[in-house]
């Protein structure tokens, strides 16, 4: 009904604008009208020195017909507007983009690429949801990216905005658009991190990227649902970090263009499974280590550049020759040798870029004689690169060792990335990504205090009074930003004595962490080591076992959804100076459902996953249990799960085999610490080792971990006066 209004509303205006139009359209339909309305209201807000739009008439209402306008048969709705510019030949429009585009409601093409259209995207263009192509590339368009609102743009398909002025972030509407096959976003000023929500795109063919001013890394979903992916551009950006390794998995790649970039790591295997692949560029990174021999497999490829990276080769590496086209042979020469990132030299930019345009002909014109004068081209073109590439070399050797600094536009560029972290329990002082970074001195070594399988996690010294813990996830691991928020957001209200206490979380496309409390005393894997010098008896030990038996039924029992931890084991068991146990990395392998056991890959670690659940990935609350009776036995032992002298048994053989045997063997009194083996609590371990074993159990006969923890109650010290 409003939208009725306003067109009418709207019609009456142009109309009135309009003066000298004949009203003679009485008669005609409304719509109809206003088609061509809006048409000529959009010829009005060009200028056309050139005459394009002649045929655009007011006093010719077959507008269908004009030039570069299509309809619908059906409806004489404009469904198509393609008036391809030329700004070499000057044969261009000039102007704005009106908004009476919005008016033209089952426009389905908008193409206008090469003109000289300025000013910014009428936002009423992006109400058109039967939009499927939106291409204004090469002219001069100014705007916020962020600005544009994709979430009416479900049928999407060509998004190109290459070469024009737009600035801004990624509008996050834009995952939307899931039908997308072309992204060009090339040459404009885009200063974002790339989304994750592009790796989820999997139709996408063209995503080109280059020439902007991106920054972080790529999305290591980069890869997952890129069965269409053809071309991919993300060169002369600001992007760090290392190629995500499913990029492999994209098989139909064909251009991979990665160039002057900051990205790092060694170049990954996987790019050999590519095996349409025709250009890889990698030139101006910091990519380390050797190139990889499965490239050699990359029958395609005939235009590779890796110069000015920090890569070593070995002479036997067939791939030197590989990408011999491009004179690489020059380096085979030297048997082991590295190439430093040279000093500007001031032709090299456009003759990569020649390289670097993506090729032009099929197969077989690679294979005919006109396909030999571009590979006469590559040729000559990389010989001089190498030339350059050891001209540069020898400038390296001879300045020595003087460092690159690191780029300082990318340092600015990062610090406006820094947000803040999500707290779930206060801890007196405003937490920030950048206190987490300073107070770990950037994540180092030397603060690292434990790693698992989930990631690192390192001290965090706040001030004098506040230390932290930060558990800084394998990016990798997790699901997605969106279900990670989520399953974190139910962990932020869990709050038990004995689990560890997670204070906030911080995520991004970059970088993911968790801010726990940090407890002094270490993990128990450490203090079962260091036993020996410690007082350890029954009483500790009851105390140990009861607190994290305690943790583990309050996940399965009290928790809502129910969690399984998945990976009890000594050093996810932290404990106080009081010997008070935590229990850590609880919820983060996933948040079980209701009561049903669910499938998923194995998430423990060998020595304490139940034999069940390694075998068939089936987890259920009692492989928490079988775990939780490993941990107890290396309490109740001098022995570790995978002891070093078990070697001298059959395949698999472990602390709970060897508990059983010894058992079957009568030395009961052998399996037991020394110093716990004392009168008055002889009984009571023998009754714990029972309760280990029953927790290690074959599946049917293992108690619930709430059973568990009512039988160590009955197994209380006796008060010690
Ligand atoms: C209207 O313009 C079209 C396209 O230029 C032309 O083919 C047609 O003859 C014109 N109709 C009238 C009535 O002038
Ligand atoms: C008219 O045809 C187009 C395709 O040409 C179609 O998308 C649209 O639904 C049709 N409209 C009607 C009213 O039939
Ligand atoms: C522009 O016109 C020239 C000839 O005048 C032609 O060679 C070129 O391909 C055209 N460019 C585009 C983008 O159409
Ligand atoms: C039209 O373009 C001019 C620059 O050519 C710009 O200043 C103006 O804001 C634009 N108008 C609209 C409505 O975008
Ligand atoms: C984008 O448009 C949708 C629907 O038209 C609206 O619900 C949403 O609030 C808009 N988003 C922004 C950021 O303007
Ligand atoms: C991306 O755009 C740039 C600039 O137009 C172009 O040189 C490059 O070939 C494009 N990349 C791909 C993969 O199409
Ligand atoms: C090349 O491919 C073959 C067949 O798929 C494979 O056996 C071989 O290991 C590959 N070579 C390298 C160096 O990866
Ligand atoms: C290049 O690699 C060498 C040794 O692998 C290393 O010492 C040097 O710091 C690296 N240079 C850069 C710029 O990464
Ligand atoms: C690559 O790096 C070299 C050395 O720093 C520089 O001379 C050259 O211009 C760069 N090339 C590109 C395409 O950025
Ligand atoms: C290379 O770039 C320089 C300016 O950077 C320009 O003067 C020169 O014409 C370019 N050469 C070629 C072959 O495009």
């Amino acid at each position: 009904m409003k939208m009725q209004f306003s067109r009418i509303l709207i019609l009456f205006l142009v109309a009135f604008a309009f003066s000298s139009f004949p009203f003679s359209a009485y008669g005609e339909d409304e719509v109809v009208v206003s088609e061509k309305m809006a048409l000529l209201e959009i010829k009005k807000s060009f200028i056309d020195p050139f005459g394009i739009l002649l045929s655009w008439k007011s006093d010719n209402s077959s507008y269908c017909s004009w030039y570069g306008v299509s309809c619908n048969a059906n409806s004489s709705r404009v469904s198509e507007l393609r008036i391809r510019g030329n700004s070499t030949n000057a044969n261009k429009l000039v102007g704005n983009l009106s908004h009476a585009v919005a008016y033209l409601e089952e426009l389905r093409v908008l193409s206008l690429p090469f003109h000289d259209l300025t000013g910014e995207i009428p936002v009423q263009l992006w109400e058109l949801q039967n939009l499927e192509v939106v291409d204004v590339q090469g002219n001069a368009i100014q705007g916020d990216f962020s600005s544009y609102n994709f979430t009416r743009l479900r049928k999407l398909r060509v998004l190109n905005l290459g070469f024009n002025r737009i600035v801004g972030r990624f509008p996050p509407s834009l995952a939307k658009c899931r039908c997308l096959s072309v992204l060009n976003l090339a040459g404009n000023g885009v200063n974002d991190v790339i989304p994750g929500f592009i790796g989820g795109f999997d139709k996408l063919k063209v995503l080109n990227l280059s020439f902007n001013r991106l920054i972080g890394r790529v999305p290591v979903n980069f890869g997952v649902k890129c069965r269409d992916l053809e071309h991919l551009d993300l060169s002369f950006n600001f992007l760090q970090g290392e190629i995500p390794r499913v990029l492999g998995k994209c098989s139909h790649l064909r251009t991979v263009l990665l160039s002057s970039n900051a990205f790092s790591g060694v170049i990954p295997s996987e790019l050999g499974g590519l095996r349409k692949l025709e250009v890889l560029l990698l030139n101006n990174n910091t990519f380390t280590g050797e190139i990889p021999s499965s490239l050699e497999n990359l029958t395609s490829l005939h235009v590779c550049n890796i110069l000015f990276n920090n890569l070593s080769f070995s002479s036997d590496n067939k791939m030197i020759r590989r990408c011999s086209f491009l004179g690489n042979s020059f380096l085979s020469v030297t048997p082991r040798m590295s190439l430093a990132l040279a000093p500007p030299m001031s032709q090299q930019s456009n003759e990569s870029q020649s390289v670097a345009a993506p090729p032009q002909g099929s197969d077989q014109s690679r294979n005919d004689k006109r396909g030999l004068t571009a590979l006469d081209i590559a040729v000559a073109v990389s010989v001089a690169l190498v030339f350059v590439a050891a001209l540069a070399v020898l400038v390296a050797l001879c300045k020595n060792g003087k460092k690159k600094p690191s780029n300082p536009r990318i340092e600015a560029l990062i610090s406006p990335e820094v947000s803040d972290i999500t707290i779930f329990n206060d801890v007196g002082v405003v937490l920030t990504y950048e206190k987490i970074v300073q107070a770990t001195r950037h994540f180092s070594w030397s603060y690292c205090i434990g790693t698992g399988g989930f990631g690192s996690t390192y001290r965090a010294e706040i001030s004098s009074e506040l230390t932290l813990a930060v558990k800084r996830l394998l990016t990798e691991r997790c699901q997605g930003a969106i279900q990670f928020e989520a399953e974190i957001q139910t962990l932020g209200t869990i709050s038990h004595p004995n689990l560890i206490t997670l204070i906030g979380y911080y995520t991004s496309y970059t970088d993911m962490f968790l801010v726990y409390n940090f407890l002094p005393g270490g993990n128990l894997e450490k203090y079962i080591h260091e036993r020996a010098n410690r007082v350890f008896n029954y009483k500790v030990l009851h105390k140990i076992a009861l607190d994290i038996g305690l943790a583990i039924s309050f996940l399965h029992d009290q928790c809502d959804p129910r969690i399984i931890h998945r990976d009890v084991k000594p050093s996810n068991i932290l404990l106080d100076n009081e010997l008070n146990a935590y229990l850590s990395d609880f919820g983060l392998s996933r948040i079980m459902g209701r009561g049903t056991s669910s499938t998923t890959s194995v998430a423990g670690t060998f020595g304490y996953v139940a034999p069940e659940y390694a075998l068939t990935s089936r987890v259920s609350d009692k492989a928490d249990v079988y775990s939780y009776g490993v941990v107890l036995l290396e309490l109740l032992s001098d022995k570790q799960a995978l002891d070093p002298s078990f070697s001298v048994y059959e395949d698999g053989f472990n602390i709970v085999s060897w508990a059983n045997m010894m058992l079957r063997d009568d030395k009961i009194e052998d399996i037991f610490y020394t110093s716990l083996w004392e009168p008055d609590s002889k009984e009571k371990l023998k009754d714990m080792l029972h309760l280990a074993l029953k927790c290690t159990a074959d599946l049917p006969n293992r108690p619930r971990m709430i059973q568990v923890v009512e039988q160590l109650k009955n197994l209380e010290p006796d008060s010690v006066p």
